[in-house]
Formats: structure tokens, sequence, C-alpha cells
């Protein structure tokens, strides 16, 4: 298929390219690199041998997203292209709002323009909010989200489902991922956040390079194993796999399907971190922090559906993700360049 990805240099959205391509796929990226570089596209051209037609387009620029559409027939999107730290959408969220629902709302009139009439959407665990007991299952619905971040994904679920309902060809599958980590295994692809990290792994991996001198753990006195958080890591290049599988399965059905992308498991902030200072051969100092606010206790998924419907399930395990991570952390101190 001729696939249009939607943030494509991001973290996500480039293991899914290489995934894509590896697996006969077209990929075209469309990114404003906001929170991704150019470089990027090397990198996966080193991947999969082939280097993805590219447009630097900010998906609010209608105009310009509608040059894409013209000079492009397109089978198929995978919409990654977003605004993603949950802290920061508390502060901004009018600028939350208008890119990830104004910008997608720009695809979404595009692609009915057009005639493109499958999507694979990236959405959230956050969906769920903390109203459910795990494992979270599709079929509860949505909870209340408790930022501006998880509430544009709740809308864009809701979007693409009503133009569903409007639209018997459109097929939509609704991807609500858990917690990615790792790092394509040659250690050519990874995360690079921008600044000091919100996230437990990518903050993990500056402690063991040094740029950080401790992990803040936040909160253990939760109901959990060892009393810190516990969130269902999926390693990214799983991920990536899952979605060739929903793009696929685009082919097969009509209407939206909400389908969970996770490992089924859960694991502690301390085991994760035990497992990189495996991964590393060092030990990580941290020390407890207060609770962060927003936080639950415990996040997992359940992942029957993804086997029975995409046929698919994880094959890297906790200790490959933290391995995969600190290697692309030591072959980039400097990130992608
Ligand atoms: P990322 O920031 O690495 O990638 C997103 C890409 O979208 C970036 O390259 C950015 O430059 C681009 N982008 C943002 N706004 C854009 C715009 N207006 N026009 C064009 N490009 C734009 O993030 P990621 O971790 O790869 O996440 C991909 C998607 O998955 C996002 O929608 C995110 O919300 C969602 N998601 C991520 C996680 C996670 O933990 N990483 C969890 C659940 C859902
Ligand atoms: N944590 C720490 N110290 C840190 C960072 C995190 O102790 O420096 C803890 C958190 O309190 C939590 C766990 O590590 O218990 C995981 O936190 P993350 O920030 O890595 O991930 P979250 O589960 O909070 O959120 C992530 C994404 C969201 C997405 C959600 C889906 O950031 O975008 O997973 O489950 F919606």
């Amino acid at each position: 298929m001729k696939i249009l990805v939607t943030g494509g240099t991001g973290y996500i959205g480039s293991h899914t390219a290489v995934e894509l391509l590896s697996s006969g796929h077209e990929v075209i990226i469309v990114d404003n690199l906001y929170n991704s570089n150019i470089h990027v596209l090397d990198r996966i051209e080193k991947l999969s041998g082939i280097k993805p037609k590219f447009y630097e387009v900010d998906i609010l620029d209608y105009d310009k997203l509608e040059e894409v559409f013209k000079e492009n027939t397109f089978d198929a999107v995978i919409h990654f292209a977003g605004l993603k730290a949950v802290g920061e959408s508390c502060i901004i969220p009018l600028r939350y709002y208008e890119n990830n629902i104004s910008g997608s709302l720009n695809l979404y009139k595009l692609m009915q323009k057009y005639g493109v009439n499958k999507i694979v959407f990236s959405s959230s665990a956050t969906v769920y909010g903390d109203n459910y007991p795990v494992p979270f299952k599709e079929e509860y619905g949505y909870g209340d989200t408790t930022n501006p971040y998880g509430t544009t994904k709740k809308f864009n679920e809701i979007i693409l489902s009503d133009l569903c309902k409007a639209d018997e060809n459109l097929s939509c599958v609704l991807l609500r991922y858990f917690n990615p980590i790792g790092s394509h295994e040659s250690g050519i692809l990874g995360e690079v956040p921008n600044g000091i990290p919100n996230n437990l792994v990518p903050y993990i991996a500056k402690v063991a390079s040094g740029e950080l001198d401790h992990l803040r753990v936040f909160g253990d006195d939760y109901d959990t194993v060892d009393g810190t958080g516990v969130r269902d890591y999926i390693h990214v290049v799983d991920l990536a796999k899952a979605h060739v599988k929903a793009i696929e399965y685009c082919t097969k059905f009509k209407g939206a399907d909400v389908i969970n992308v996770g490992s089924g498991k859960g694991y502690s902030v301390l085991e994760v971190l035990h497992a990189y200072e495996k991964a590393c051969g060092k030990t990580l100092p941290y020390k407890i922090y207060p609770r962060r606010p927003g936080d639950i206790a415990t996040c997992y998924a359940d992942v029957e559906k993804a086997k029975r419907v995409l046929d698919f399930e994880v094959e890297r395990d906790i200790n490959k993700m933290c391995e995969d991570s600190y290697r692309f952390t030591v072959m980039n101190p400097n990130g992608i360049e």
C-alpha cells in the first residue's frame, strides 16, 4: 500500500516507517520537524534500504497539506503527528487542542476530499482514565481524562468514530498505546527527548549516561508490588510491527475499531530501574519523591483483542527494551544528527 505517515520522523513513526518499508509498503512522510529532525530519514534509509519521500509540512497548514494529497495518491494514512507531553498540555492547553484537534481535522477533511478511506490513529491508554480496574479492556470505552493531551486523544477517537458512522466506506483503527520504550536494536533509531525527559525510561537513560545524577521515583506508597507505579511497557519495534498489522487489517473491515497495544504485563518503576541496571552494568542511584500529580497506581492492557483481531503479540521483553534503549544512548550521545 502507499501510505501517508504523519509524524513519521518522530520516535514511533520512524520505527514504523522502517517496518512498513521492510514489509513492502510505500511510505510518504509529512512532519513539521517540531520534535524530530531531518537526519532521521537517513537512519530510516540505513535500516530499510529506502529513503522515504518527505514533506516538511505542518498539518495545521491546510493548503500545504493539500499539495501533498494532490501530488500523491494514498491508499491509507497512519496519523502520528501530535504534541504528546502530558504536563505541558496542562500549561498550554490551547496549543494542544489546536495542534492535535485542528491539525487532525485538516487531515480528515483532505482524506475525505481525496477519497482516502483507511486510517490508523495513535491513541493512548490515557483515555481509560483511572475509572476502571486493570487490565484495561477496549469495551470499557472512555474514562475521565485528567489532562488536555488525553482529551485530544479521546476527541480524535470520537471524531473518527463519528466519521465512520457517516461514511460506510471508512476504516479506522484506533490503537491505544500503553508505554512505548526502547529503540531499534541496531542503535540507529531511538527516542530523543527535548530537554529533561518527563518519561521514565528516557530519564533513566540520562542517569545511566551520567547526564543526570539520580532517578526521581514519584511515590513509593501505591498499592503495588513495591509501592511504585506499575505500567505496561512495550518495545517500540513491537509497537511498530503492530501498525503494519493494523494497516493491513484496515483492508478487511469497515467502521472504527479500538485496539490496545501493550504487552499485557505491568512492571513497577523499581523493576524497570533494576532491568536497566542489568542492561548497562551499573548501579543507578534513585531517590523517592512525592507522587506526581495525575499519576495512577497501575495501568496495563488486556491484549486479547490485539491477538484475536490483528494476530499481534509482543516478542521483546523488558530486558531487551532496556538493552536496546541503552545501546541507542551510548551510540548517539548527541541524539540523531
Ligand atoms: P514524537 O514527538 O516523537 O513524534 C511526533 C511527530 O509529530 C514529531 O516528529 C513532530 O515533529 C510531529 N508533529 C507534531 N505536530 C505536528 C504538526 N502540527 N504537523 C506536522 N508534524 C507534527 O512522538 P511519538 O512518541 O512518536 O508519538 C507519536 C504519536 O503517538 C503521538 O500522537 C503521541 O501522542 C502518540 N502516543 C505516544 C505515546 C508515547 O509514550 N510515546 C503514548 C501514547 C500515544
Ligand atoms: N516516573 C518516575 N520518575 C520519572 C518519570 C516517571 O518515577 O522521572 C514514574 C511515573 O510516576 C509512572 C511511571 O514512572 O509511575 C511511568 O511514567 P511515564 O511518565 O514514563 O509514563 P506515563 O504512564 O505517565 O505516561 C505515558 C505517556 C503518555 C501516555 C501513557 C499511556 O507519557 O503519553 O503513557 O499509558 F498517555
